[in-house]
């Protein structure tokens, strides 16, 4: 079922097919219902997780209480890694914004598994290489940008992971709330709300509950930029 989508993570970049599924076959499947906690910033680590199906958040809590959404995370995407590279508690609390089944793999198979096979190495440095680079650049529109072209660009982020073509447009069935969406977009409700409700009006998109229709790309990607 979901085999090729986890397999298709960098952790399984190398060439050996048979040592690749044993590897995967000892994985632990977890199942999660949205808003299950997997794990809270803080607490120590002591795996990595491959998702296969459905949608994890990655966010960091304020000392009085706001949230913020690092990331939300989908098939074939890996979370849980930093806690082994720079040995630390967890960086940032994963709960699931939808039904999710996700595989799990301790730190010691891992660095077993990559002294056995050092070109994971190399696909598990893209990954976070990859990651670096998105985070700086959420940074600079945090400085930079206004809430609107932040709220374009997260829609167009959301539907590289989570659209699906449709005749009318992309569908992103993102799955959340109101106030997950302007958590990851790093502005209030209220204005994140605003600026949906301008794409709407000229027609950039269409809401659906917690799906959002792109009907218009090309207006979008000059919004985010
Ligand atoms: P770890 O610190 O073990 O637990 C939280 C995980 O969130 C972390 O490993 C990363 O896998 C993931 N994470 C942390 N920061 C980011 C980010 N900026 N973008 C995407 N994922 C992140």
């Amino acid at each position: 079922m979901d085999d090729d989508v986890v397999l298709s993570a960098p952790l399984f970049a190398t060439m050996d097919a048979d040592e690749t599924r044993t590897l995967f076959e000892s994985m632990q499947q977890v199942e999660l219902t949205r808003g299950d906690v997997l794990f809270r910033e803080g607490e120590p680590g002591d795996r990595l997780y491959v998702i296969a199906t459905g949608k994890i958040k990655l966010g960091r809590r304020s000392n009085d209480g706001r949230e913020n959404l690092l990331s939300i995370l989908g098939p074939g995407e890996m979370f849980g890694e930093l806690s082994l590279f720079d040995p630390g508690p967890r960086t940032a609390t994963a709960s699931s914004v939808a039904d999710s089944v996700i595989y799990e793999l301790g730190h010691e198979q891992l660095v077993a598994w990559i002294e056995k096979h050092p070109s994971v190495a190399k696909h598990l440095l893209e990954a976070l290489a990859r990651r670096l680079r998105r985070t700086n650049e959420t940074l600079a529109d945090l400085v930079f940008s206004d809430v609107p072209g932040r709220v374009a660009k997260a829609l167009l982020d959301l539907s590289t992971r989570f659209g699906e073509e449709t005749d009318e447009g992309v569908r992103v069935a993102h799955d959340l709330t109101q106030e997950e969406l302007a958590q990851l977009v790093g502005a209030s409700r209220e204005t994140v709300n605003k600026a949906l409700a301008d794409f709407a009006t000229r027609g950039w998109v269409r809401r659906e509950g917690r799906a959002v229709v792109l009907l218009d790309l090309d207006r979008l990607e000059r919004r985010a930029r």
